[in-house]
């Protein structure tokens, strides 16, 4: 991937890894849209970067999904780089009673939401390049978030279908493995001991300048290069 002169979409880029990759792409010169629910957070964004351009979108939503293409054909039809990487993360126990609501709309946002937008917008003629934000829990899941973890292991599945298959479109698909990383991912407070975003993305871009597509650091690269056998006890671990 080219790493200037684009103009990219970052879903969920208003915090947290979307937000690391927003102003690292910005400060590289590329064009950032990012995308979310949370209008006060985009803004704040907006104030600290003002060339960022923001949309209000709650991707678990299908018919919001059509709406952004829409949006981005009309106002932004060079649009070239697509970053699936807004997510949920419920930490729950399958057997309390709102377990399936929350499993649903976790699908919708970490599984609907990516595979309906790549989808959408491979059908722009300038798209080049997607990212895919997958997890160190795509390899080995962690069960006090168990549909997150099988979310993301789909994701990584598609991923793989998608290198393959977006080749004969000349769109390259990358994948980016984060491991912990310190945001408000799953609730304040749950990641504080993991490490900061820009220690992810230092790494993550040093990956993309060598022409890398799979992107990993720390924990996710062991994860994703892990056997069987040392995924197996890496799996009793996390989940003693
Ligand atoms: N942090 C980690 O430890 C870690 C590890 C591995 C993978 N990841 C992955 O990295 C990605 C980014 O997560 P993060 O850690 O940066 O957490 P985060 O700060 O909570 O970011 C998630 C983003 O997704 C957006 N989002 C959530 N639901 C949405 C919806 N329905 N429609 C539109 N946007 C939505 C959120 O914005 P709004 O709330 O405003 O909608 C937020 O900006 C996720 O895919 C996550 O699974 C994170």
């Amino acid at each position: 991937m080219n790493l200037k002169n684009n103009k990219i979409l970052i879903t969920g880029g208003a915090s947290g890894i979307g937000k690391g990759l927003a102003e690292r792409f910005l400060k590289d010169g590329n064009t950032i849209i990012v995308c979310g629910r949370r209008n006060e957070v985009l803004e704040e964004l907006k104030q600290k970067h003002p060339s960022i351009i923001t949309k209000v979108c709650d991707l678990s939503v299908e018919s919001k999904r059509i709406e952004l293409l829409e949006w981005v054909k009309e106002n932004h039809p060079d649009l070239n780089v697509l970053v699936n990487n807004a997510g949920i993360q419920n930490w729950m126990s399958i057997e309390e009673d709102d377990f399936f609501i929350r499993a649903k709309n976790e699908l919708a946002v970490n599984v609907e939401a990516p595979i309906h937008l790549t989808a959408l917008f491979i059908k722009l003629r300038s798209l080049s390049t997607i990212i895919n934000v997958t997890s160190g829990l795509s390899f080995c899941p962690l069960t006090k978030v168990s549909v997150y973890s099988a979310t993301k292991a789909f994701f990584h599945s598609f991923t793989l279908s998608m290198q393959e298959v977006l080749k004969i479109k000349n769109i390259e698909v990358i994948e980016l493995i984060p491991p912990a990383i310190n945001t408000d991912l799953g609730g304040k407070g749950i990641h504080d001991d993991a490490p900061p975003v820009h220690e992810l993305i230092d790494a993550v871009f040093n990956q993309l300048a060598d022409g890398k597509k799979t992107l990993t650091f720390g924990m996710s690269d062991k994860l994703s290069n892990a056997s069987a056998d040392e995924l197996k006890l890496i799996f009793e671990r996390m989940n003693k």
